[in-house]
């Protein structure tokens, strides 16, 4: 009985620590934006247990390019900021151009790294 309770409690006790071991996840699917030249694009993920884990902003195409690191702007594109709150992760692009289509990534530097895309499509205005 006594080692019972024993081996009841250390399996408590190994949920709880493996609870603290969480990784960060990921909380809704991104959208495809289709927006016309000069407009306002904001990509948003949502996310929970990102610890002491580094998140990161990517354009994919070209050569991944590093946009945004926390809330420290890599890119040197002014129109280009970013927003890091405790759930969520934001990336505001002013003003897009047509080279601004591209797949964006919201990254975490787990092992493997995890991370979610969204696509911008910018369209030619009639
Ligand atoms: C885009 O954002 C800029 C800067 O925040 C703002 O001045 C402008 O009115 C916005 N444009 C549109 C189309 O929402
Ligand atoms: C994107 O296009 C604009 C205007 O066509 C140009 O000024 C800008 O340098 C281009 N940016 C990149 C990263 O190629």
């Amino acid at each position: 009985m006594r080692n019972y309770l024993i081996l009841l409690f250390l399996s408590a006790f190994l949920i709880v620590v493996k609870g603290e071991e969480n990784e960060p996840e990921f909380l809704q699917p991104f959208l495809k934006f289709i927006v016309p030249v000069g407009h306002n694009v904001t990509f948003r993920c949502e996310f929970k247990n990102l610890g002491n884990f580094k998140i990161g902003w990517i354009k994919e195409n070209d050569n991944k390019l590093v946009l945004a690191l926390g809330s420290r702007m890599i890119t040197q594109d002014l129109r280009i900021s970013a927003n890091l709150n405790e759930n969520f992760y934001e990336l505001y692009i002013t003003k897009v151009d047509l080279n601004d289509s591209g797949i964006y990534a919201c990254r975490v530097n787990t092992d493997p790294p995890k991370q979610q895309i969204g696509i911008l499509e910018v369209i030619e205005t009639i």
